[in-house]
């Protein structure tokens, strides 16, 4: 992923942002071997080099996250309505680490967080099939038929959706709750999923990336990952 130099060397932990910004000013920060004075270049660090004062700039440790998140936040950086942003809920840790993929800002539940920009493309490749698991709560009691419909795929902005997996888990004359597998990452696509079949989504939980889940993990709250959790992602 690229970013904009000054972000990464203040990641790296030289300096601050505003000091690296004076340091790419004064020439001593190459990209690719070749000075680099102008302040909004964008790199990425996993397929450039870049060295400061002619020594090369340690790549962070890779780290790996899984929040609850709660309804509310916003998954980007940084949101110009001033809503709350996601990795404001990491407290305490040192890594510089962004969300892999989006979830809505009413959207409860699992999400990665890492600064391993690899690792964030292999899960959001499609390619990958990385199944998602949701859980709709839908207004009304959508027919068995419905379900069919959106299990089979359905055309959703011109395009149709890969097969999904459904499964009702509770209902009562108002609402039905159903577990959802895709392994697309369309924005708003299981909330347009139900809409286009005419049962709306009145709340929305990611409960799994995989066979990584979030178990008891509470909103609000994240745990880091190890290596066996990251193997149950691509499982
Ligand atoms: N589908 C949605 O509609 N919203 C999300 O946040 C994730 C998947």
């Amino acid at each position: 992923m690229e970013e904009r130099l000054q972000k990464i060397l203040a990641a790296a932990g030289i300096c601050s942002r505003r000091q690296a910004e004076r340091l790419i000013v004064a020439g001593r920060v190459k990209v690719d071997g070749r000075v680099v004075t102008e302040l909004g270049t964008k790199v990425d660090p996993n397929r450039q080099t870049i060295h400061f004062d002619d020594k090369p700039l340690h790549r962070p440790e890779p780290a790996y996250y899984l929040l609850n998140k709660p309804r509310g936040y916003v998954t980007t950086m940084n949101d110009p309505q001033g809503r709350p942003i996601v990795t404001s809920l990491l407290k305490g840790i040192k890594e510089r680490v962004f969300p892999v993929g989006r979830l809505d800002i009413d959207t409860e539940g699992a999400l990665l967080l890492t600064n391993d920009g690899d690792l964030t493309q292999r899960i959001l490749h499609p390619s990958n099939e990385i199944e998602r698991t949701y859980e709709a709560t839908v207004v009304g009691q959508p027919s068995r038929q419905k379900l069919a419909e959106l299990a089979d795929g359905i055309v959703l902005e011109g395009r149709k959706t890969w097969p999904a997996k459904l499964r009702v888990l509770k209902k009562n004359s108002a609402a039905t709750t159903i577990e959802v597998v895709i392994h697309e990452g369309r924005k708003r696509q299981v909330r347009l999923m139900f809409a286009a079949i005419g049962h709306p989504v009145r709340e929305l939980r990611r409960i799994a990336y995989g066979k990584l889940f979030l178990a008891e993990l509470p909103v609000g709250k994240f745990r880091k990952l190890s290596a066996a959790d990251l193997k149950k992602i691509f499982k």
